[in-house]
């Protein structure tokens, strides 16, 4: 009963915007699932005996190592309220290349959203400040823009772009792991919050993916169809070498 209902949910994700993701990634899962029909699924009960086990649903203990499943969990009796209120969501400094400052609010700064499902950050944008395309792997992402005007958009697995001008006051909708920027489209500087639908999201950002490592020049030139000069160009802007 409880496991068919995991499966459910599991399969229906995102029933409001399969257009948003590729084909593959369904498919992939529908042989996984099909293949089991309609009989008990031994490795669902597995995984979510492992999941009840391991899955801490109180505060994190940042004191202690993090281990596979995350950060151990505080003792309850010297939980207090504190550790459900963060006052860290100062301007960040936005004096580097991207004109752009990220200060979160994540288990590793606020150790009460651990295990919630849940995490906020504040997004400073300088006139002229951008946040390149990146991707949050395991979380969705909304914004919301308190003061100025910022461009910002993604772009589905399909290709697709969904690119719109945001005003103070206005909201948008990242979901998760597609491409995503934000660029300060005023002559002001720009703040947001954005709240994220993991208490840890990890970030990969596109150009320093790309350029910002040691990944060899030649790799990159093959892979991206783009010439040396641009490479070597990129990888001196953002730090890269090879
Ligand atoms: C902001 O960062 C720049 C560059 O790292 C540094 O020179 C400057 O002192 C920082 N400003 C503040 C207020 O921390």
């Amino acid at each position: 009963e409880n496991i068919s209902k995991y499966q459910l949910q599991y399969a229906s994700k995102y029933p409001h915007f399969p257009h948003l993701y590729k084909r593959e990634t369904h498919t992939i899962q529908a042989s996984k699932d099909s293949s089991k029909d309609d009989s008990p699924n031994l490795f669902y009960v597995f995984f979510l005996i492992i999941i009840i086990i391991l899955q801490c649903i109180s505060v994190a203990d940042l004191k202690t190592p993090q281990g596979l499943a995350g950060y151990s969990c505080k003792k309850l009796e010297l939980v207090t309220v504190d550790d459900f209120v963060f006052s860290g969501l100062h301007a960040g400094n936005t004096s580097n290349l991207i004109k752009a400052a990220v200060t979160p609010a994540f288990t590793a700064q606020f150790p009460g959203v651990n295990g919630l499902g849940i995490s906020i950050a504040r997004l400073d944008l300088a006139v002229g400040g951008v946040v390149p395309m990146h991707t949050h792997p395991d979380s969705s992402e909304i914004i919301v823009v308190i003061q100025g005007i910022i461009d910002a958009g993604f772009v589905s697995s399909a290709n697709k772009v969904y690119f719109k001008t945001l005003k103070t006051g206005d909201i948008m909708v990242f979901p998760q792991g597609l491409l995503h920027f934000q660029i300060n489209a005023g002559t002001t500087p720009a703040l947001a919050y954005v709240s994220f639908s993991s208490p840890s999201p990890g970030v990969q950002i596109l150009d320093f993916a790309l350029f910002g490592n040691d990944l060899p020049s030649n790799i990159i030139e093959e892979t991206t169809f783009l010439d040396d000069a641009q490479v070597k160009k990129l990888k001196g802007v953002l730090g890269g070498t090879g």
